[in-house]
């Protein structure tokens, strides 16, 4: 091989999100404030969207420490008309967005439970958004993303990967998002791409019963080969890695972020 055929990387460039516009749903908290900041880190302007609206201005805050556009904007993401009307603001406040994370998840107690415990309003409740907000917003952004070449991140979970005992609600729309990310993928090649990150356990609000119970917890790392539960910023580097340059050969992908838990 020649000096002319040696495949030269560009780094950091390759992970170089400047003049990206990214949209971060579920980005107040968690393990979407880590994936806000770490775009952020990387260049891009970023709208950080969630329903609350002090949450969103002081991530918002937060952000434009890295000298990048940011733009203040909330919305349900089970509503579809809301979250047009958030992309429509961001497209006007920071140009078309040509990175989606859709990263809002819940699962609540109504959805705890083995199938006879749990009725369809819990079922519904979680796959209204873990699901169908994921979808509402890939629809909302589908312009923009194939204008820009943009790419796409779902955030699943292990739940999207294998059956996890008394959370069937939750699983099934993580499922869901699995299947949803590979259809986009077809639909979208080659000019936008859409990815999926599976979590393990991540430490944050949604797993604070389990941090806090001792014995669970224990239990978890124990099944954990890296012994620990993850910190939101080690969800964040896959998903900036997946919307960069960098991954400009995965579409329709799922990496398992999960300490080695699926590796079993
Ligand atoms: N933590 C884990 O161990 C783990 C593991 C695997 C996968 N995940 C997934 O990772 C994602 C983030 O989890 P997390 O642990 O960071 O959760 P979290 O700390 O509870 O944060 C959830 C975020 O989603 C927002 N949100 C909730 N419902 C929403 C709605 N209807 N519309 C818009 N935003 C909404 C919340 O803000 P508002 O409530 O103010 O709207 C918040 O910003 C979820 O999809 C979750 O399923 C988490």
């Amino acid at each position: 091989m020649s000096d002319d055929d040696a495949p030269r990387f560009d780094f950091p460039g390759a992970f170089d999100l400047s003049g990206e516009v990214a949209v971060v749903t579920g980005g107040s908290r968690g393990i979407g404030r880590a994936i806000a900041h770490g775009l952020a880190a990387a260049g891009a302007d970023v709208a950080p969207v969630s329903r609350t609206a002090a949450d969103v201005e002081r991530v918002a805050g937060e952000l434009a420490d890295y000298g990048v556009e940011t733009c203040v904007t909330t919305a349900d993401v089970a509503d579809q008309a809301d979250v047009t009307d958030c992309f429509e603001t961001v497209a006007g406040e920071l140009g078309q967005p040509s990175v989606v994370v859709n990263n809002a998840g819940i699962n609540p107690e109504a959805a705890l439970g083995t199938p006879d415990r749990v009725d369809a309003t819990g079922f519904d409740q979680v796959n209204d958004v873990n699901l169908r907000g994921a979808y509402a917003c890939a629809h909302a952004a589908a312009e923009h993303l194939e204008t820009t070449g943009g790419s796409l991140v779902n955030v699943a979970s292990v739940g999207g990967l294998v059956g996890l005992p008394r959370q069937h609600p939750y699983v099934a729309s993580k499922h869901g998002l699995v299947g949803l990310t590979r259809s986009l993928a077809l639909d979208w090649a080659p000019a936008v791409r859409a990815n999926c990150l599976a979590p393990g356990y991540v430490a944050t609000e949604l797993t604070a019963d389990l941090t806090g119970n001792e014995e669970l917890a224990a239990s978890i790392r124990d099944r954990t080969p890296l012994d620990r539960f993850a910190e939101p910023k080690e969800v964040a580097a896959p998903a900036v890695f997946l919307a960069s340059s960098a991954a400009s050969y995965l579409t329709g992908a799922t990496i398992a972020v999960d300490g080695g838990w699926t590796a079993r």
